[in-house]
């Protein structure tokens, strides 16, 4: 047989390909139990837990419950967990003081936790919608959400959190000017080593149904989030949103939705050059999970990748639901 004289391709990117060692020599990025946030959600009672059907797997955990998680989850060497209360419609009101009120269930879940677990990050969620009987994020008047009130009553939730231990306060509501009130208050009331991460490129998105019903909120928001959320349509935004909250004081800063959003990620995190997190939201887990139990979807596979992605568009970190089932997998413990 004569060798083929047809030109050959110099370039075989092939060759890097060719066996796992060598795909491994040549990866880009990696995926560690070290970039996982872990969002969790706590009710009232003892020893209990409430699936949530739009998000098949993940329930709400009472908190005695939600501290043994805490402490499996740490042990598989997730970094942080994120706190998100379950309120009865009926303890909801319109002043939303369960939300700075220092023995409020997210402010006693984080004094157990921290008992039992004292070297896993705690983040909280500073906004007022699972106290809100509007299920607004800000106080409404006169049908509109009003700002800077409700930024006051959110330095109020961010301190108490901070007295409980937070480490991390996770300001969702996207208000105008709350990260350089929280940071001032935090600084004065003697919290000077407690971060602040930014919900700062928050978008007004149809994947957080599943959330809504996970805090009860769903059926209490009245209209919609577009006066204070993000258009979908803009990323220039995004990025005067990010460098306004870090001049404000936030440390790190999160783009949400996750998976949809990841040319915004990517362009924060080049035009900035600080923390990243994207936030893979329960509509994005719903939709997964969905196809993972019909099996549509290979679990493993499809998850892993979900994940690897936010890592290669820049991401320092991912705040998701899957974050045990990923740790577990990335231990060696799958
Ligand atoms: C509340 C808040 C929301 C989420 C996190 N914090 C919902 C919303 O803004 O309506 C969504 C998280 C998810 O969908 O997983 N401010």
């Amino acid at each position: 047989m004569t060798r083929s004289t047809a030109p050959f391709p110099l370039t075989r990117l092939r060759r890097t390909r060719k066996m796992e060692t060598l795909r491994g020599l040549v990866r880009e990025n990696a995926l560690l139990v070290e970039d996982l946030i872990w969002p969790v959600f706590v009710r009232e009672g003892e020893n209990e837990a409430t699936p949530i059907p739009s998000m098949p797997g993940v329930e709400r955990l009472t908190i005695d419950r939600l501290v043994k998680a805490a402490a499996e989850a740490y042990a598989l060497g997730i970094p942080a967990i994120c706190l998100f209360p379950y309120i009865e419609q009926d303890l909801k009101t319109e002043d939303c003081a369960g939300a700075w009120d220092p023995n409020n269930l997210v402010n006693r879940a984080i004094r157990a936790i921290k008992t039992e677990v004292p070297d896993l990050a705690i983040m909280t969620d500073v906004a007022l919608d699972p106290y809100n009987i509007n299920g607004h994020d800000g106080f409404v008047v006169n049908g509109e959400i009003v700002n800077d009130m409700t930024v006051e009553a959110l330095v109020k939730m961010a301190v108490a959190q901070a007295e409980a231990g937070a480490d991390i306060i996770g300001p969702s509501d996207m208000m105008d000017g709350r990260i350089g009130a929280i940071r001032r208050a935090l600084e004065t009331e003697g919290y000077d080593k407690v971060s602040i991460m930014s919900y700062a490129a928050k978008y007004a998105s149809g994947f957080y149904g599943p959330f809504r019903d996970a805090v009860g909120a769903s059926g209490a928001l009245k209209g919609d989030k577009k006066t204070y959320q993000m258009d979908p349509a803009n990323t220039d935004e995004a990025l005067r949103l990010v460098e306004r909250d870090l001049m404000e004081g936030a440390d790190m800063v999160m783009v949400k939705p996750g998976m949809p959003y990841l040319d915004v990620c990517r362009r924060v995190q080049e035009t900035f050059k600080v923390p990243t997190f994207a936030y893979q939201v329960s509509g994005e887990y719903a939709m997964l999970e969905g196809a993972f139990q019909n099996g549509w979807l290979d679990r493993e596979k499809v998850m892993m990748e979900s994940l690897m992605c936010f890592k290669r568009a820049g991401c320092n970190g991912i705040l998701t639901y899957f974050a045990p089932a990923a740790a577990r997998i990335l231990s060696g413990k799958g």
